[in-house]
């Protein structure tokens, strides 16, 4: 079922239990905040979506963990679990030549599907109920201040629209955003995202970017605005393949984007690229505080928005917290497309833990000499998996998802002198322990079995299996044991 908006995701997520409604009045400096981590750290029975109804000195209330748990993320894309996400991208994919009228009506229903992904654009919209112009002031959003060492608030969930200032093609992420004063904004775009490449464009252009902040919307274009699409797919044409309709889009009211009709605030402004301001700390998903640095600053122009509207935001720091269920869609998502490029690939998990790009764990089919090292290469060169700091290459029976049987495969099945690899080369932003900033080492690890393939000097053992005559015989006697 695909929502058209965010309310109505949160009344999906109430009727089925999911979302707890706050009604106690609370604090959006780092009191919000507390509670959401203890929620979404707690027993799975108590992680819930929260709506907090009363939150001090404001009218408009605050919707976090939303996407925090696997049911509500895959719920949120329209999917009862999140490995139906692979089962369908893998379903676009398989371009092999239809056999039965039967396959060739079902690739025409795949394809039609994509030909109606476009968004739509509309005239009126719900964001545009109250228009802004005349002193638009952030001042009236409950931003949250979300740890004790942050240097300020920020806007955390936020869908960054800009186009390209050569070909117009438009980018949407989702990066934090620093509260420097009521009309401005520092943007954290990292290096290696599509608007900071729009940016290096309009400097070297020399010309300011407008830039259009959406909160809000159907859940899975919020969603998009994380997925690590290459720069040449369009998010909104992919949100829109994703829930099976196009994006219904407004044209903003000062610049010339435009944004998801049914988003609950939109910011509408500009960027210069020639201006720089410390951005942060922040309290990242790394569970560290990232360092303050210079970054881009947005000024607001205009704010648009519903009448009575709901600010959508999360809290990361040290995980899990509802970013890794963002993430875990966007790997059961890419998967299949891993699989195109690199037909060994069985399966892959990035554990919370890894907090994304410091442990991807990979399972393949090995068939020849190097192939462990020739996977962790291609990943290493593959979009922001450029930025993957451990890779550990599994055998393809290995329950990647399984950290204690990765770990006891990862530590026996190696040598070190012969299974790591250590290259460098860029490093995610936040990285606090690379060599430098942006740039520093990466650790493969090959931990698939061996073989003579692997030329190694003694043989490699057997592992140790029941007999599955024994292990029946125990299964149909177990009553008998009295354990
Ligand atoms: C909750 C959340 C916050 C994020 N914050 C940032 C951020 O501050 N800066 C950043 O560059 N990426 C951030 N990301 C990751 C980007 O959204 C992600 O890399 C996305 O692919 C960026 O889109 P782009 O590739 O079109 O630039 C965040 C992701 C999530 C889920």
């Amino acid at each position: 079922m695909a929502f058209d908006d965010l309310r109505e995701f949160v009344a999906h997520l109430e009727k089925h239990g999911q979302l707890r409604r706050v009604r106690a009045r609370v604090s959006r400096d780092l009191e919000i905040a507390e509670i959401t981590d203890r929620v979404s750290k707690g027993r799975s029975e108590g992680n819930q979506a929260l709506l907090f109804e009363q939150v001090d000195g404001f009218d408009v209330p605050v919707l976090i963990n939303a996407f925090g748990s696997p049911e509500r993320m895959a719920a949120a894309l329209g999917v009862e679990h999140l490995h139906d996400l692979s089962a369908r991208v893998a379903k676009l994919l398989d371009l092999r030549m239809p056999g039965s009228l039967f396959d060739k009506l079902r690739k025409l229903g795949d394809l039609f599907d994509v030909a109606k992904a476009g968004p739509k654009r509309v005239r009126s919209a719900p964001c545009q109920e109250v228009i802004e112009t005349d002193q638009p002031s952030l001042a009236r959003l409950p931003i949250l201040r979300c740890w004790p060492g942050d240097a300020g608030r920020y806007i955390t969930l936020p869908l960054v629209f800009t186009r390209d200032p050569v070909t117009g093609a438009r980018n949407v992420g989702m990066y934090r955003l620093q509260v420097h004063d009521d009309r401005t904004l520092g943007m954290h775009w990292q290096t290696h995202k599509g608007s900071a490449e729009h940016e290096r464009v309009a400097q070297e252009q020399g010309k300011p970017m407008e830039v259009a902040i959406a909160l809000g919307g159907d859940p899975v274009s919020i969603y998009s605005g994380s997925a690590p699409l290459p720069p040449g797919i369009d998010e909104m044409v992919f949100a829109g393949w994703l829930r099976g309709a196009g994006v219904p889009m407004v044209a903003c009211k000062t610049i010339d984007l435009e944004v998801p009709a049914e988003a609950e605030i939109v910011l509408e402004g500009f960027v210069d690229p020639a201006e720089r301001r410390l951005e942060g700390p922040f309290g990242d998903h790394t569970g560290y505080y990232s360092l303050a640095r210079d970054y881009p600053v947005f000024h607001l122009k205009a704010i648009t928005r519903r009448k009575q509207p709901i600010y959508p935001t999360t809290i990361v720091g040290r995980p899990p917290q509802e970013d890794y269920w963002l993430g875990k869609a966007t790997e059961r998502i890419f998967l299949p497309i891993i699989r195109l490029l690199l037909p060994e690939v069985v399966d892959m998990n990035m554990p919370a833990e890894g907090i994304f790009h410091n442990l991807v764990i990979v399972s393949i089919k090995k068939r020849y000499p190097g192939q462990a090292r020739k996977v962790m290469h291609a990943l290493w060169g593959l979009g922001l998996m450029m930025l993957a700091k451990n890779i550990v290459v599994v055998s393809e029976h290995v329950d990647v998802h399984n950290l204690s049987e990765v770990a006891w495969r990862a530590t026996g099945n190696i040598d070190p002198s012969r299974d790591l690899l250590i290259v460098d080369g860029p490093a995610d932003d936040l990285d606090h322990a690379s060599v430098r900033h942006r740039f520093g080492g990466k650790l493969g690890v090959d931990a698939t079995e061996k073989s003579d393939m692997d030329g190694i000097g003694q043989s490699w053992p057997e592992e140790i299996v029941m007999s599955e005559e024994i292990r029946a015989l125990v299964t149909r006697r177990w009553q008998e044991y009295g354990l």
